[in-house]
């Protein structure tokens, strides 16, 4: 009987057991979400309730367990990514509550935090960390002092006080059989195993122990316990359905499969999960596209007025991307929002709007937020998302899983590519229902999709060219990046990558705006990297290259193998092989992943766990 829970303050939760500790991989495995400082509280069989945690990765409190008294039926475990509080022991989850009978860890934001906390110092309670996560374990603790009730009652009548997101466990003194969770908008799943449970934030951290999964819903509250069965109640204190769901993940999958960072190896994986993404969806002897929820919903697709794409950093670029193919190939107005604005500025939402999100973990809280709105406006929603189950994923009328597997390294990669495709597949199966694509064009594209992931092991091979050249931009202080049309929003991620790895500042732009202001700052201090692969503006990319070199400024140009003009202009060049234009960006985002990679390396950053950052971002 043992859990694992994990926080980012977000909050991933993790438990040990009697015969695991946290050297075991569950804690680790939510790392991505947060990493800036570790704890865990235990129940010993005795009923002592001991909470341990220190500023830093769980590496870092692991030593900090050395020679600790680690006995305990039942234990909730922590990494945090700072909201509230910067980084330090304090603030690390889990918190005790103000007389240590009570710990919590909580992944989220109280939002009313203030007044609560306001409220409670009146009633003589005092804080020992900055966080909004002890506000509510004290809250918790006060109504079960003031009302003699349960902790399952008492975490319900704290929590309908509570304005936010959490996602929370929460154990107490003198009782080594429970833990009660809860959450609202950040995500949580009970893992069922075989006379024991498990609590984590992400499926994927206790696949190792089971393939039983129960998603508690929002506003429901789960009660483990080792004396009665699984428990979950709604805030209205209703019984909620247990739903027993199987999800399907393989150990290595989790694993860096003996490449030095997961980011690398989940470049390399580019063929394969382009397989996986096309896998079913394409017919190779008639290059015909199937996607189910296209065609569940064909009449949608069909009589929409507008798609709009709503997503965040790596995600909103490949919407943009998505921008050009729908509108190109189903003659379909689209628009992309950021979610973040989207959600708060009153959009106008039509019932045939076809809304589309897009997310790599379906966790996002912004997305999820522009999903709920869209749904409430009437909109069909239409979800892109890789974590199987994820709350996006639930939470859209229907949709197209990427299928490129778990993806562990903070920048995004394989997602990117894996979007891309499913959203080049989107258009083609909505665009032939409309009649807007000619035949040759769908077979032409369609065709190119069968051989992507041949095309991908072609452009991988450019990693040791790529890699020599890092070397000699390690120095660099700011980047350029430009590209036209679909490579336009290559170039935003290929300067979102370099950015957030190597913490080189790096800003994408439409080659001819340069023209219109940046281009003021090329210098030899800056270099540019110029997408210029054939295309309809290839010849003003060209010109544009030529006048960036006349004011010194160094070009490191992605070039179609045997282009001789750019080659000619550019400081340096990387060939890629080239294919249908539309799916180019899928192609050229890999050598910009590479750079960014191998920058970052020569720099010495953590390439997986990037500072100020995490994989999710479930706050707002
Ligand atoms: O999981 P999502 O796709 O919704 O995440 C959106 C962004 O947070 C994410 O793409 C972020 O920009 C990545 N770190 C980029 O590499």
């Amino acid at each position: 009987f043992f859990f694992f829970f994990n926080d980012t303050a977000t909050t991933e939760i993790y438990t040990l057991s009697l015969h695991r500790r946290s050297s075991d991989l569950g804690l680790h495995r939510l790392e991505y979400r947060g990493y800036d400082s570790a704890g865990v509280a235990l129940v010993n069989p005795d009923g002592r309730l001991n909470v341990f945690k220190c500023k830093g990765k769980v590496s870092d409190l692991e030593h900090f367990l050395d020679g600790k008294d680690l006995g305990g039926n039942i234990g909730i475990a922590h990494t945090r990514w700072a909201t509230h509080g910067v980084p330090n022991d304090a603030n690390a989850h889990p918190h005790y509550s103000e007389s240590e009978n009570i710990a919590l860890i909580h992944n989220g934001i109280i939002e009313n935090y203030r007044v609560l906390k306001d409220a409670l110092e009146q009633n003589g309670y005092t804080f020992r960390s900055s966080t909004d996560s002890e506000v509510l374990v004290n809250l918790i603790e006060y109504v079960r002092a003031t009302s003699g009730c349960s902790l399952p009652e008492a975490v319900r009548q704290a929590l309908r006080q509570v304005i936010g997101a959490y996602a929370i466990a929460v154990v107490e003194k003198g009782n080594h059989d429970r833990i009660v969770a809860a959450r609202q908008s950040s995500p949580m799943v009970v893992g069922v195993g075989d006379g024991e449970f498990f609590l984590s934030s992400d499926a994927a951290s206790i696949i190792e122990y089971t393939e039983d999964f129960v998603y508690v819903g929002d506003g429901e509250i789960a009660v483990i316990d080792r004396n009665a069965p699984l428990k979950i109640v709604t805030l209205d204190n209703h019984d909620a359905k247990i739903d027993i769901k199987k999800l399907q993940l393989s150990i290595s999958q989790l694993e860096k499969g003996g490449y030095p960072h997961f980011m690398l190896k989940e470049i390399y994986e580019q063929p394969r999960t382009i397989v996986d993404c096309i896998r079913g969806r394409i017919n190779p002897d008639t290059c015909e596209v199937k996607l189910s929820g296209v065609i569940d919903h064909r009449d949608r697709f069909v009589n929409a007025r507008r798609i709009i794409f709503v997503a965040c950093g790596t995600s909103w670029h490949a919407s943009l991307i998505g921008e050009h193919l729908v509108e190109s190939i189903c003659g379909i107005p689209v628009e992309v929002e950021y979610a973040s604005e989207f959600r708060y500025r009153n959009p106008i939402i039509r019932e045939d709007d076809i809304v589309v999100a897009v997310s790599q973990s379906g966790e996002t809280a912004d997305t999820l937020a522009a999903v709920e709105l869209a749904r409430k406006a009437g909109a069909f929603v239409f979800g892109i998302c890789n974590v199987v189950g994820s709350s996006i994923a639930r939470a859209t009328d229907s949709g197209a899983y990427i299928h490129v597997g778990p993806e562990i390294g903070v920048a995004s990669t394989k997602a990117f590519t894996g979007q891309v495709t499913v959203m080049a597949m989107l258009a083609l199966a909505v665009g032939r229902e409309r009649g807007t694509v000619t035949e040759a064009y769908y077979n032409e594209v369609s065709a190119a999709l069968l051989h992507l992931p041949e095309t991908m092991e072609e452009v991988l091979k450019v990693a040791p060219q790529v890699a020599d050249l890092a070397k000699i931009f390690t120095y660099a202080h700011n980047f350029i990046y430009l590209g036209r049309g679909y490579n336009y929003p290559t170039a935003l991620e290929g300067a979102l990558k370099l950015k957030e790895i190597s913490y080189i500042h790096a800003e994408g732009y439409p080659a001819a705006e340069m023209k219109h202001g940046p281009i003021a700052l090329i210098d030899a201090e800056m270099p540019t990297v110029a997408i210029a692969t054939p295309d309809h503006t290839y010849e003003k990319t060209a010109s544009n290259i030529e006048e960036i070199k006349a004011r010194g400024g160094k070009i490191i140009a992605v070039i179609a193998r045997g282009d001789e003009q750019v080659r000619r202009s550019a400081d340096f060049v990387i060939e890629v092989p080239v294919i249908a234009e539309c799916l180019m960006p899928i192609v050229v985002s890999v050598p910009l992943q590479l750079l960014a990679y191998y920058i970052a390396v020569y720099k010495g950053r953590n390439v997986d766990q990037p500072r100020n950052l995490a994989k999710s971002v479930t706050v707002e």
